[in-house]
C-alpha cells in the first residue's frame, strides 16, 4: 500500500487530475496485432505493452479459466488468446463492438463471449453462473468494464481462494480506497512489474 501511496502522491495532483508524467510508459490506448492472424488488428484500451505484462501473470498463475468483463473489439481477449496456451476464455460485454470476422475466430478457438449487463442492481446471473459452477476451477476474472469500482466489489465474492482478480484503470478510475472491504480477502499478486512501469493495471489472490 505504501508503494501505491507514493505512486499516487507522484503522479496524481492535489486536485485529483493526472500529472503529465503519469500518462507516459502506460498508455491507455493501443493496438493488437494478431500474432496468427497477420491481417487482424484490434484498436483496444489498453496499451500494446500490457499484453505482455498480463500474459506474463497469466502464464505464472497458469489458471484453467480466463474471465474478461468489457469485450470492447476484442482486443486483449485475442492477446490472451495467443499469448495463453490452455485457457478457457470468456468475455463480457453489454454492447456487440466484435466485428463477425473476430466473433468467427473467437468461435473456432473456443473463446465464448457473453452479452449481459452487469451493472445492474442485481448481479448478473450469467456471471454468477459461471462463476459459482466452476469454483473448482483456478480462474482468473479481469475487471475491465464501465465501472470497476461496482465489479470489483460485486463479483470478487464469487471467486474461490487462490483464483485471481484484476482490474484495469488502478489508481485512475479505483483506487484502495473504493475496495478496501474487497481487498480484506486478497493479496496483490505479481504487482512489481506493473508497479515499476507505473501500469494502470493490477491483480490480487484470494486468500
Ligand atoms: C474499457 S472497454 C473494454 C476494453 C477491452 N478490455 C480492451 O482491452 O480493449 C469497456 C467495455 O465495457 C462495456 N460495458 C460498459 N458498461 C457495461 C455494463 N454495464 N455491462 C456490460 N458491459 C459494459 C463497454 O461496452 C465496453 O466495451
Amino acid at each position: 500500500m505504501n508503494d501505491m501511496k507514493s505512486i499516487v502522491k507522484k503522479y496524481v495532483g492535489h486536485r485529483g487530475q493526472l500529472k503529465k508524467a503519469a500518462t507516459g510508459y502506460s498508455s491507455k490506448k493501443g493496438n493488437y496485432h494478431s500474432e496468427r492472424y497477420p491481417e487482424i488488428v484490434i484498436f483496444m484500451k489498453h496499451g500494446p505493452e500490457y499484453i505482455t505484462l498480463i500474459r506474463k501473470t497469466v502464464n505464472m498463475h497458469n489458471p484453467e479459466m480466463f474471465i474478461e468483463l468489457g469485450t470492447l473489439h476484442g482486443g486483449l481477449t485475442m492477446g490472451i488468446m495467443e499469448g495463453c496456451s490452455d485457457v478457457e476464455i470468456h468475455s463480457f460485454d453489454y454492447k456487440r463492438s466484435l466485428s463477425p470476422g473476430l466473433s468467427l475466430i473467437f468461435f473456432d478457438n473456443g473463446v465464448t463471449c457473453h452479452r449481459a449487463n452487469l451493472m445492474l442492481e442485481k448481479p448478473s446471473e450469467d456471471l454468477v453462473n459461471l462463476l459459482t459452477e466452476n469454483k473448482h476451477r483456478r480462474k482468473i476474472l479481469y475487471c475491465d468494464n464501465g465501472d470497476k469500482i461496482k465489479e470489483v466489489n460485486t463479483y470478487a465474492k464469487y471467486i474461490s481462494p487462490g483464483d485471481l482478480i484484476g482490474c484495469h484503470d488502478w489508481l485512475f478510475e479505483i483506487g484502495p480506497n473504493e475496495i478496501e472491504e474487497t481487498l480484506r480477502d486478497f493479496e496483490p499478486y505479481d504487482h512489481e512489474p506493473y508497479e515499476r512501469m507505473l501500469a494502470w493495471t493490477r491483480f490480487w489472490i484470494k486468500k
